[in-house]
């Protein structure tokens, strides 16, 4: 579906299928885990979900005759990192406005992990006070003014890629390699797990499935803790996407499966479950996963196995997004292990 769209490589290649045997084991064995490493698509700031995403956006940038990527999320974001590193990568400058998005207050929160690699990488990192919010923001507007302002060009990137014309298409692809990648496995998976918040990583994907007829299988676990607004922006990008590329069809609601039950207490913070999670998935296959994001994942995926969520015999596709960077912002939670 992808063809007729322009793409600038930001990434390896198509990303390792890992088995993972010891969590499958940990979590009774009744299912086989897998996880798809979308943490390690790329040598660009140590990766992750967005570089698929930028992919397809940086072709429409660079014919703006832009000369700045101007974007936004919180203090931790790992999107803000990968426009930075997209920007360096392309040579172009790079604004980012950093919210405070997150109640949580480790000292060294606003200086390590992705925020310091944005640094590293040229960007201008703003941060505001303003609180947590998926929508376009008046934060963002004021910098992509600024930029004009100063006599520059932005291109203007909205939180997570999501609302954006072709922020779904990399995850297209994502569906499209994963099929690829089962015949030559020889078989096909029956779950895909995938954390959600601004939505086009699983909007993208829903829209990929639909055209197996599978959309239903790809199991949506939120991080935003604020499900409605997030169900209906997923709503809004697989309507809008399955148009631009010719799905064909009207994806049915029952396609669209987002579980809220793990994004406890608060976007950006791990209940005591996610960690929990977390030190499993290190501890049995040194798969590293963050509190933001794939940890939440991570425990909606162990919770649901054990639960019997997924009959006897599942292949379970862990989508990997990315996110490892944030742990150093949490350390304190970790410093027993
Ligand atoms: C590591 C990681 N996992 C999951 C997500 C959620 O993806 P999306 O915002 O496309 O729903 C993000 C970004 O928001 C992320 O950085």
């Amino acid at each position: 579906m992808l063809e007729q769209f322009e793409r600038y490589p930001l990434t390896f290649g198509p990303t390792p299928i890992e088995k993972l045997p010891r969590l499958s084991e940990a979590l009774g064995g009744k299912v086989e885990i897998y996880a798809k490493r979308e943490d390690c698509n790329s040598g660009l700031a140590m990766g992750g979900n967005k570089l698929r995403k930028l992919e397809y956006i940086i072709p429409d940038a660079i014919a703006s005759g832009a000369d700045t990527l101007v974007s936004i999320g919180g203090v931790q974001s790992n999107h803000t990192r990968m426009v930075a590193a997209a920007a360096a990568k392309i040579g172009m400058k790079c604004v980012v406005v950093q919210e405070k998005w997150v109640p949580h207050y480790d000292a060294v929160y606003d200086r390590v992990g992705n925020i310091l690699m944005t640094r590293l990488m040229g960007a201008d990192s703003r941060l505001v006070e303003d609180g947590f919010d998926i929508g376009i923001r008046q934060s963002w507007e004021n910098a992509i003014q600024s930029v004009k302002d100063s006599g520059g060009v932005p291109y203007a990137i909205p939180a997570g890629a999501s609302v954006h014309k072709y922020g779904a298409l990399g995850y297209i692809g994502f569906a499209e390699e994963v099929a690829q990648q089962e015949e030559e496995l020889g078989f096909k998976f029956d779950y895909i797990v995938v954390c959600v918040v601004t939505g086009s990583t699983q909007g993208g994907m829903i829209v990929g499935f639909a055209a197996q007829d599978r959309a239903d299988r790809v199991i949506g676990i939120d991080a935003s803790a604020t499900v409605d607004q997030t169900r209906a922006q997923v709503r809004s990008i697989v309507d809008n996407t399955a148009e631009l590329v010719g799905l064909g069809r009207t994806v049915r609601d029952d396609e669209i499966v987002i579980n809220p039950d793990y994004a406890y207490p608060a976007y950006g913070v791990p209940s005591e479950e996610t960690n929990e999670a977390i030190r499993l998935a290190a501890r049995t296959e040194a798969m590293m996963t963050d509190p933001v994001y794939e940890g939440k994942s991570m425990q909606g995926m162990i919770d649901l196995t054990k639960k019997g969520f997924f009959p006897e015999g599942s292949k379970v596709l862990y989508a990997h997004l990315g996110g490892a960077p944030a742990l150093n912002g949490y350390s304190y939670y970790y410093k027993d292990g």
